[in-house]
């Protein structure tokens, strides 16, 4: 039995939903792959709590659900105050996991891969920003860098673009990649105006508290941003153009309807050429998605076109895109 030791960055919504994945699969692990999963360290904002010997999941997760930080945790565990960084390289461990949504964790993927440990991550702006700094040394280092859930949550864009279509060459991608537009278009095409379609979004919990990132399409563009990357070649988020859905009006929703055709945010992925911006697409297109669906069709030269769809967030889908990436890197790192 192989044992893997875990670093857990990011205890919100994903990183807890990951710890119960980890827990509620352990005996598939064992007996699928012979591997064992063991968390050392879990970090949030309020600080780092450290198990040489592995910390109990369940434990964490009564912790951070019942005080809503992991600092509060007094009893038989010590929290550490450290920087991702100073956590990443003083912390034992084979691989990181970075839940956070911390926008500078670039900085520490990197340290990590410079001391030998394995990344995967659900968070967007390290790849947006530096997807050939951080590819180039995971692959000069020979270790996972993995990120399924950055795009379209557990649905398998990634490792389709990254491991499967390997003989094809990708001609275009267009492809409904934020669940939060969909839902307030789809609710402004039922007469619900902006501004109480994305309080209700809020409500729902399907749009962040600062929805800013997914209304001005940014969310949408670092995904396609990352999709450009592996589909043709690095380039980052400052060279796309991205406009929202806040001047998408009433009306111009309502005349898409009576034409039998509906508005969704669009990513559009040409060698070179990437653009985010609200589209009318036909009723019954692949991109006509409803909730949090995602969908993406791609063209290449020898399948002609393709369609993926399915979930693009949701904790357990996302977290489905986290643990098939902490088994895929466990089993490169062992070698099997
Ligand atoms: N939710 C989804 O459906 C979904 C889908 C795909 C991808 N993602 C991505 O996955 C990531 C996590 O999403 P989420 O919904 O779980 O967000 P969340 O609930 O806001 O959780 C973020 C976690 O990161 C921690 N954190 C932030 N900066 C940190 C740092 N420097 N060091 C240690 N911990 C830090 C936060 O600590 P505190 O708890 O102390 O605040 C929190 O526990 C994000 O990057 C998001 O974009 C989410």
């Amino acid at each position: 039995m192989d044992e893997v030791k875990l670093n857990i960055f990011g205890f919100g919504n994903v990183g807890r939903a990951t710890a119960r994945i980890l827990l509620e699969k352990e005996s598939v692990f064992k007996e699928r792959y012979g591997l064992v999963f063991k968390v050392l360290s879990i970090s949030d904002t309020s600080g780092t709590v450290w198990l040489p010997e592995g910390i109990d999941l369940h434990e964490a997760l009564l912790v951070k659900e019942n005080f809503g930080k992991l600092s509060a945790w007094i009893n038989d565990y010590e929290v550490y105050n450290l920087s991702p960084t100073e956590a990443v390289r003083e912390i034992e461990g084979d691989l990181i996991v970075d839940v956070t949504n911390d926008k500078n964790a670039w900085e520490w993927h990197m340290e990590a891969l410079k001391i030998g440990k394995g990344v995967v991550t659900s968070n967007k702006p390290p790849l947006a920003f530096h997807y050939s700094e951080l590819t180039e040394k995971a692959e000069g280092k020979g270790l996972p860098y993995l990120f399924e859930a950055t795009v379209m949550a557990g649905t398998p864009v990634i490792g389709l673009l990254r491991e499967t279509l390997l003989g094809d060459s990708i001609e275009s991608i267009e492809a409904v990649l934020n669940g939060t537009t969909t839902y307030i278009l789809t609710q402004m095409e039922e007469g619900v105006s902006f501004e109480e379609a994305l309080k209700d979004a809020q409500k729902l919990g399907i749009a962040e508290r600062d929805p800013s990132g997914d209304i001005l399409g940014i969310d949408a563009g670092y995904k396609a941003t990352i999709l450009h990357c592996l589909a043709f070649k690095p380039i980052t988020f400052d060279e796309i153009t991205v406009r929202g859905i806040a001047d998408v009006s009433m009306e111009e929703v309502r005349k898409s309807r009576r034409e039998g055709k509906t508005i969704r945010l669009v990513a559009s992925i040409e060698e070179g050429a990437v653009s985010v911006g609200p589209r009318e697409v036909p009723r019954g297109s692949p991109l006509a998605v409803s909730s949090t669906q995602n969908a993406a069709v791609m063209k290449t030269d020898l399948l002609g076109e393709l369609v993926i769809k399915g979930a693009g967030a949701g904790l357990r889908e996302t977290a489905s895109g986290v643990v098939s990436d902490i088994v895929k890197a466990a089993l490169k790192i062992r070698g099997a």
